[in-house]
C-alpha cells in the first residue's frame, strides 16, 4: 500500500446540492489525502453518487467549494477537471462494444495533436511517433489491468468484471492523479474481484490516490485506509471500516434504511 499523506489532492467543503426540493447532498465535507484509498459508504440515496457528480463536475454544486490539487474547480467543467488530473468510473461501464479493447483506449487520449493541424511532413512524423507511443501506452495498461490477451477482441466479449477493468485502463490513459471508483465490485464475480482488488492496489502502490463508493464492505475492509459514512446527504463518521462498521450511529443508519 501506498504511504498516505494528509495532503489532500482533491478536497469538497460544506457542498449541498438541490434537486428541486430534494436535497441530494447536505453541508458534505471530505477530503482525499495524496496516496490513500478513501472509501465512502452509506446506505441507498445516502447521495455517495451524486457527491461522485459533484466532484466530478457532471452535475454543478448548488453551493459549497471543491478544491483539485489546492485550486477551486467547483465551477469548471467535467472536462478541465480530467485535464487536470481527476478520473472517475461509472456504475455501469459503457465501452464501445464494436471496437477493440486497443481501440477503446486510442479513443480516451487527450492531447492530440491530429486533428489540429494540416500535417507537413515533419507534423506527420511526429503524430505517427504519437500513434505509436500511445498504443504502446494502450497495450501496457491493457497489461496492467490484466486483459492483454483480449486486447484486439471487440469489447463486447468482455463480462461486467472486465468492463470495469477496461474502464480503469481507460482512465489511466489521462494519467490521473485521483481516481473515483463507484461500485467497483457491483455484479463482478468472485474471482475477478479478486483481481481488481489487486489491481486497485498496484495502481495505488504507483502512486494514484482512490475514492472508491461500495456497498461491498468485505472489499472495503480490504482495501482502504480510511472510510467516510454519508447518510441523509451529510457525513456521519469517519474512520477505519472496522471503527465505522462499529459505531452505534452508523448501524442505527443503515437498518433505519433512511438514506
Ligand atoms: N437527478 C436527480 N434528480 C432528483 N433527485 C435526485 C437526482 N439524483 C439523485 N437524486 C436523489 O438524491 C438522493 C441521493 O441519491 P444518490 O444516487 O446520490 O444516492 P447513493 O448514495 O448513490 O445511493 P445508492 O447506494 O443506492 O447508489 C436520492 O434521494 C435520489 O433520489
Ligand atoms: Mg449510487
Amino acid at each position: 500500500m501506498a504511504q498516505t499523506h494528509p495532503d489532500p489532492v482533491l478536497q469538497a467543503t460544506d457542498v449541498t446540492k438541490r434537486f428541486g426540493g430534494v436535497v441530494a447532498v447536505n453541508g458534505m465535507s471530505l477530503a482525499v489525502h495524496r496516496g490513500e484509498i478513501l472509501g465512502l459508504i452509506g446506505p441507498n440515496g445516502a447521495g455517495k453518487t451524486t457527491m461522485f457528480d459533484l466532484l466530478a463536475g457532471s452535475v454543478a454544486v448548488s453551493s459549497g467549494s471543491i478544491r483539485l490539487n489546492g485550486v477551486e474547480v467547483a465551477g469548471s467543467p467535467a472536462h478541465r477537471r480530467i485535464a487536470q488530473g481527476l478520473g472517475r468510473t461509472f456504475q455501469i461501464p459503457r465501452p464501445f462494444a464494436g471496437l477493440t479493447l486497443v481501440e477503446n483506449l486510442l479513443i480516451a487520449r487527450q492531447h492530440q495533436t491530429g486533428e489540429r493541424l494540416w500535417p507537413n511532413f515533419a507534423a506527420w512524423r511526429r503524430i505517427a511517433a504519437e500513434e505509436r507511443a500511445a498504443r504502446d501506452k494502450a497495450r501496457g495498461l491493457l497489461d496492467l489491468v490484466r486483459l492483454s490477451h483480449l486486447a484486439g477482441e471487440p469489447a463486447s466479449v468482455l463480462s461486467g468484471g472486465q468492463r470495469k477493468l477496461l474502464e480503469l485502463a481507460r482512465l489511466l490513459m489521462a494519467d490521473p492523479q485521483v481516481i473515483l471508483l463507484d461500485e467497483p465490485a457491483a455484479g463482478v464475480n468472485p474471482s475477478l474481484l479478486e483481481v481488481i482488488i489487486d489491481r486497485i492496489r498496484a495502481i495505488n502502490a504507483g502512486g494514484v490516490t482512490f475514492l472508491l463508493i461500495e456497498h461491498n464492505i468485505d472489499m472495503v475492509t480490504r482495501l482502504c485506509h480510511r472510510v467516510i459514512v454519508m447518510a441523509q446527504g451529510a457525513r456521519l463518521a469517519e474512520g477505519t471500516a472496522a471503527e465505522v462498521a462499529r459505531d452505534p450511529r452508523v448501524i442505527e443508519a443503515y437498518l433505519g434504511g433512511a438514506g
